[in-house]
């Protein structure tokens, strides 16, 4: 059973008494589609996308661009067709540029517009103004961009486009926001701009500059690191895409179909980047029985993932295991709490500065459920156990929970799987509208959880 409340924003679970076996769909990632909306857009003629993800992050692109200048038809309901104007085809907008809750959309389209000739004001939800982009600002500003923040940290982001030049940038955090960014801004700039990046991050960026045969290289660098670099004033061909289905969004499944007795869920057409699926190595090294089948690489690597009831056990996360499963600490943590013995997160300090402090919400809310967890400076503490829900149940006590989201996508959505696994239990889980930033058609798949379980 799922129950909106009266608040309209906030909905009561109740937790699964049966196996699940089935298959479930995820939307297009939403990583790619925002890459696809901004490199389209900027390209020399049209795009046509397939699978684009329609979560309101995405949304929030293509209306940018719209107010850039950019023709972006909707063919279909997740297939858009972009009028690609080349790197200096975008008009100046005639008001702010809402970027909601994205903080990619904010930092990439950042390096676009500090190498176009206008002035553009970019601001968000109150989240999304209070995430840091001096990472972005110190750069862009090496290069000669005007970009100015408030306390030079925090949108509302004001930019005066002007001439760039090429810069060597060493990233200091691992972020492929960052990233991303210099490379747009690269795109701008006289002569070759590098980056290096001591932790390779997801290289979705990359990958369509390849597609779009746009002339950079990358290199692997002794340290296990990564040098990119980008020849200013090039030309992006367009390009035309079928988008794979998140990862992101296929790891609340994932995370269902393991600990959920005896179930078994099948995901189709996922991406399988490798900067993407670190959680299915740590879940192996867990003994997850987790499978990969249908296996194929194009644009991108792809396939069906098939996640299975496991005994799980505990494990330590370091600083090299974070980049790849970045977005997956929430629902991790769910993980690491029906897993045998103490997790422990270290080196995972970029949390904090995530939709919200993801520490903080992770800790706060499994200790609303009684699971034992702590706060480090740079993560956290998971005592888990793998019978939790069966104990809880024999307890018999009529228990409610109730957690809040933070207004974080992730951290609701895990606490929505969280609560389907307390068998006879029910969980309010408060502030769930935050949801559609990455994946609006989840509930749909809740319900349809319910619809199998309930015969
Ligand atoms: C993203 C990069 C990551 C990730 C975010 C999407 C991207 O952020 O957390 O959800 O599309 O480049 P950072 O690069 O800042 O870690």
């Amino acid at each position: 059973m799922i129950k909106l409340l009266a608040d309209k924003n906030s909905v009561l679970i109740k937790g699964l008494n049966k196996p699940i076996k089935s298959e479930i769909n995820v939307p297009g990632d939403k990583s790619i589609s925002h890459r696809a909306v901004m490199l389209g857009s900027i390209a020399n003629g049209n795009s046509t996308i397939i699978d684009l993800s329609v979560s309101r992050d995405n949304l929030a692109a293509i209306a940018a661009f719209r107010k850039l200048g950019i023709k972006i038809e909707t063919l279909e309901k997740n297939k858009i067709k972009i009028h690609g104007n080349g790197l200096y085809g975008l008009k100046e907008p005639q008001n702010i540029i809402n970027t909601y809750n994205s903080g990619t959309l904010t930092r990439l389209i950042s390096g676009i517009l500090a190498g176009n000739d206008f002035f553009s004001v970019l601001s968000g939800d109150k989240y999304l103004n209070s995430r840091p982009m001096a990472r972005i600002i110190d750069p862009l500003a090496l290069m000669g961009a005007k970009i100015f923040g408030r306390k030079n940290n925090y949108p509302p982001l004001s930019i005066i486009g002007s001439k760039l030049h090429s810069i060597y940038y060493d990233i200091p955090m691992p972020s492929a926001q960052v990233k991303s960014c210099l490379i747009f801004a690269g795109l701008y700039a006289d002569g070759n701009t590098v980056i290096y990046e001591k932790n390779k991050t997801r290289d979705h960026t990359e990958r369509f500059l390849s597609l779009q045969d746009y002339p950079f290289t990358e290199e692997d660098t002794a340290d296990g690191g990564n040098i990119i670099n980008v020849k200013g004033g090039g030309e992006l061909k367009p390009f035309n895409i079928e988008v794979p289905g998140d990862f992101s969004s296929a790891a609340f499944f994932i995370a269902l179909g393991l600990l959920l007795k005896d179930s078994e869920i099948t995901i189709k057409n996922v991406l399988l980047n490798d900067r993407r699926v670190g959680l299915i190595n740590i879940l192996k090294r867990m003994n997850a029985n987790i499978a990969i089948i249908d296996y194929r690489e194009g644009f991108e690597k792809v396939g069906t993932i098939k996640a299975s009831y496991s005994k799980l056990s505990a494990i330590n996360i370091t600083e090299e295991d974070v980049p790849d499963m970045i977005d997956e600490f929430p629902i991790f943590a769910v993980i690491a709490s029906f897993a045998e013995g103490i997790t422990a997160v270290h080196g995972a300090k970029e949390l904090r500065v995530k939709e919200t402090d993801r520490i903080k919400a992770i800790v706060v809310n499994l200790n609303k459920f009684g699971i034992k967890s702590k706060e480090y400076d740079d993560g956290f503490e998971i005592e888990g156990n793998p019978d939790y829900s069966e104990q809880l149940d024999k307890l018999n006590k009529s228990d409610k929970f109730e957690v809040k989201s933070y207004g974080d996508h992730r951290i609701a959505m895990s606490m929505i799987i969280l609560a389907l696994l307390l068998k006879n239990k029910e969980t309010a889980v408060n502030d769930v509208r935050c949801i559609n930033t990455s994946f609006p058609g989840f509930f749909d798949s809740i319900r349809f959880i319910y619809f199998l379980t309930s015969a």
